[in-house]
């Protein structure tokens, strides 16, 4: 059974003077953020062993580091859960619960359905960081709303990445 993160307060004491609510919303939103990174990188990683073609070196390592960049954005938004007093939850329970990225192909027909599926997990995360951007600020969390900014920049960067290798795909 998944763990709640609903609680109406963090489980773990801090000295983070930050409202009990706010942490509490915060971190019931970066578990849904590190569930959509670690999809993420698990969906990377599936296109990076199986994607085919003349073009299979570019994209076998574009995918690749799709990959190391989710991870590393899943150890951010995890760390910061716990920071605030939470539970970082980013067992395979977790995470095919929670996860709202676009169902991934096991195997695709050619190397643009498997660039054009990364693409859209790559969409998907950056605009689900950045509609958070707005919520962390509103409940007044600047550093959680700052570690979104700069995930959502990086997750940004990486679509266009993605975007120009279908280009001519
Ligand atoms: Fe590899």
């Amino acid at each position: 059974m998944t763990p709640t993160v609903t609680a109406a307060a963090p489980p773990f004491h801090t000295r983070n003077d930050l409202a009990a609510d706010t942490r509490a919303a915060m971190i019931v939103l970066l578990n849904e953020r590190l569930a959509d990174a670690i999809d993420l990188g698990l969906q990377a990683k599936q296109a990076h062993w199986n994607v085919k073609g003349p073009h299979f070196k570019p994209l076998h390592d574009l995918f690749d580091a799709t990959n190391a960049l989710a991870l590393e954005w899943a150890d951010e938004l995890a760390e910061r859960a716990v920071q605030l007093g939470g539970v970082a939850e980013g067992l395979v329970g977790a995470v095919r619960d929670r996860s709202r990225l676009p169902a991934f192909p096991t195997s695709a027909p050619h190397a643009r359905a498997w660039t054009e599926a990364v693409a859209a997990a790559v969409e998907f995360t950056a605009n689900a960081l950045r509609a958070d951007i707005e919520d962390a600020t509103a409940a007044g969390d600047a550093v959680t709303a700052d570690i979104l900014t700069s995930i959502a920049g990086a997750a940004d960067k990486q679509l266009w990445f993605v975007e120009a290798h279908l280009e001519g795909l």
